[in-house]
């Protein structure tokens, strides 16, 4: 048994199969900006930052749909951080002019994070840190009664969350309502197990 510590690498990519090559190429470029390094018949690999790679797309001729996806056992979705909700907000801005729209959004506590679904229906959620600092979002979820009484968080209707950023509040601001429930949709969007929606 070795006693040396875990050499730790750091996160690189992921990897989905599909059926749908270039939808996905197309909704990803759209979404998080990705360009593509790499693409051939069996596949593509796609990066918005310096890596080789930050998705990979498998497309190999035997690949089928799941019809019952959501149900099943596996990646339940990838996630993004923009480094200020200003970005998050624009972002969200600039897909609703294109017709792409989030499914769900809530404030985690730590996290402002609105989920789109690809056209394979993957979840990806664009997020921003609600401390601006690793280290005090991860403390918050450590040690927080809030986090521990509600993980899931709290439903937020991103278009009065914008709606609110225009007419100039702050985000400090945005997320004091978001976690009180004063930006809440006028509709839950999921059920979730354990009734652990605070909206
Ligand atoms: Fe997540």
């Amino acid at each position: 048994v070795s006693t040396q510590a875990v050499i730790k690498p750091t996160f690189h990519h992921f990897n989905l199969k599909t059926t749908r090559l270039q939808e996905l190429i197309d909704w990803y470029s759209a979404v998080v900006g990705v360009e593509v390094t790499f693409k051939d018949a069996t596949g593509a690999w796609l990066t918005n930052d310096a890596a080789n790679h930050r998705i990979a797309l498998l497309a190999f001729p035997g690949f089928v749909d799941d019809p019952d996806k959501d149900t099943r056992t596996g990646l339940h979705h990838s996630a993004f951080e923009y480094g200020s909700f200003e970005d998050l907000n624009a972002s969200y801005e600039r897909l609703c002019e294109q017709g792409i729209e989030p499914d769900i959004c809530i404030d985690h506590g730590m996290t402002l994070s609105y989920y789109y679904k690809d056209p394979d229906g993957n979840h990806v959620e664009l997020q921003v840190d609600c401390f601006g600092d690793w280290a005090a979002s991860k403390e918050w979820m450590r040690t927080s009664p809030v986090f521990q009484a509600n993980p899931i968080g709290v439903f937020v209707d991103p278009a009065r969350i914008s709606a609110a950023a225009e007419a100039g509040e702050s985000f400090q601001e945005i997320h004091r309502r978001a976690m009180a429930g004063d930006l809440s949709p006028s509709e839950v969007p999921v059920e979730l197990p354990g009734g652990g929606d605070a909206s």
